[in-house]
């Protein structure tokens, strides 16, 4: 996936989708990484997350992956410089990762974008890197079982991979088990939270002892 052309726009085609609702899910969870220190953010996109967790949590270091040039370049901009954000430009299938620990990784719609070995290559690289109880805070789209639910979310996500392929040549087409994912990897969802029509979900799970 190559987010250059949207990165400016992200967020507005963002808000006449979905409104207010994707930026609820991203700051749903902050309190949670008041005590984080060293935080892996993954495909953070436009900023908006990164500049916000930084401001409420003025101890935490970042470590950002992402792969557009363009979406760190916006990123930056409405962040300034920061010696509390490193940046590591790159497809984090195919980059080197950083070294751990981290007491959290927090991934806002990035699931989304890997088919499902993917996504378990993502997930654990990740959990190899996470302390013991560290915190994976998530942001995700979800299938819900049945129901006029389902149908809504499968119009919505049918519509958005469709979307993401166009502009910007996404391959995925389907959402990864990224719950089942994290289970695996052994994680356990502390509490989750969902919206319009169960479609967003904004989660918390710990990584426990193995
Ligand atoms: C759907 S956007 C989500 C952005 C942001 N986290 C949010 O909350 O809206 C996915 C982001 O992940 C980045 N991305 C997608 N695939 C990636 C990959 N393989 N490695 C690193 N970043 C990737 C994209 O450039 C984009 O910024």
């Amino acid at each position: 996936m190559n987010a250059d052309r949207l990165a400016e726009a992200y967020r507005w085609v963002e808000y006449a989708a979905f409104g207010g609702a994707l930026e609820r899910c991203r700051y749903e969870r902050l309190a949670e990484l008041a005590g984080a220190r060293r935080v892996l953010v993954l495909g953070e996109g436009d900023g908006r997350f990164a500049a916000r967790l930084l401001r409420e949590n003025g101890a935490a270091q970042l470590v950002v992956m992402e792969s557009s040039a363009r979406m760190i370049r916006v990123a930056q901009r409405r962040m300034g410089e920061s010696v509390r954000v490193e940046w590591r430009m790159g497809d984090v299938l195919a980059a080197a990762w950083p070294e751990g620990p981290f007491d959290a990784v927090v991934t806002h719609f990035f699931l989304d974008c890997f088919a499902e070995d993917e996504a378990r290559q993502v997930v654990l690289r990740a959990a190899e890197r996470m302390a013991p109880g560290g915190l994976w805070v998530v942001s995700e789209f979800c299938e819900p079982e049945s129901g006029f639910q389902r149908w809504h979310a499968r119009a919505w996500l049918g519509l958005m991979y469709l979307f993401f392929r166009w502009t910007a040549g996404l391959r995925a087409n389907r959402l990864p088990d990224w719950e089942g994912l994290l289970h695996s990897a052994g994680f356990r969802c502390q509490e989750r939270r969902r919206w319009r029509w169960g479609l967003v979900a904004s989660e918390v799970w710990r990584k426990e002892d193995p």
